[in-house]
């Protein structure tokens, strides 16, 4: 689909099936996510622009890649959105960090915010938002309209597991933002959650229920 990226690599790939198997404690899916979370963050900013800054090595002048312009937000949606930035920051540790609180009444599936900050200056900087799951969209959708109403113009949604239908509808609701995920899963159950899927992110990373 236009503007969603499988990130398909081995290690991604083994990772994600402990990660849904039912037996994995919460230690193990903890670890397992902050581990996975680097490797997808590899990917996510695969394309980044380059510009280059004459260095000396201790051999001879060149003019060495670095990143350009300013530094990357990763918006993390609370709660288990911080499980993908941990790891991020990781590769990443002069990103700047925004949150995003939202949960999802289980009765309407319409997410309820609950606390929002973020780097005033959003507009000239690339924006990751991460979430491990994207069931319905309704909670990432949300996020990014937030974040879009702050100033933030150049974003990317980073995520585990999307169900077919929120990526359809995440990419109706904001074209302009590429999806990346490790999977696409078969559909959203009554419930809303995603089939096979791994269960909800937060309780398993957090030992709630
Ligand atoms: C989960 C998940 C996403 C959302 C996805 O969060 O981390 O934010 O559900 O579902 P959606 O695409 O249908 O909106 P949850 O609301 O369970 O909150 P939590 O992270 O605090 O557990
Ligand atoms: N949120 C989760 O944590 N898991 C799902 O399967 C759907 C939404």
């Amino acid at each position: 689909m236009d503007g969603v990226t499988v990130i398909d690599h081995p290690l991604v790939q083994h990772k994600l099936t402990f990660m849904r198997k039912k037996e994995t404690s919460t230690a193990g899916f903890r670890r397992l996510l902050r581990e996975i979370s680097t490797l997808l963050c590899y990917e996510v900013t695969r394309n980044l622009e380059m510009t280059t800054e004459r260095i000396e090595t201790p051999i001879q002048g060149m003019d060495a890649p670095i990143l350009e312009g300013k530094k990357l937000v990763f918006a993390s949606i609370l709660r288990a959105g911080n499980g993908l930035l941990e790891g991020m920051l990781d590769l990443v540790p002069a990103a700047r960090v925004a949150h995003v609180g939202l949960y999802r009444d289980h009765e309407t599936l319409q997410p309820v915010e609950y606390y929002f900050k973020a780097p005033e200056d959003l507009r000239d900087r690339l924006v990751i938002v991460v979430d491990p799951m994207l069931a319905t969209a309704n909670s990432a959708i949300a996020a990014v309209q937030m974040l879009k109403d702050r100033g933030a113009a150049n974003l990317r949604f980073l995520c585990l597991l999307a169900a077919p239908e929120g990526v359809e509808r995440f990419r109706a609701a904001h074209p302009d933002v590429p999806v990346y995920t490790a999977s696409i899963d078969s559909h959203l159950n009554e419930k809303g959650y995603i089939v096979p899927g791994l269960g909800d992110a937060g309780d398993r990373m957090y030992g709630t229920k």
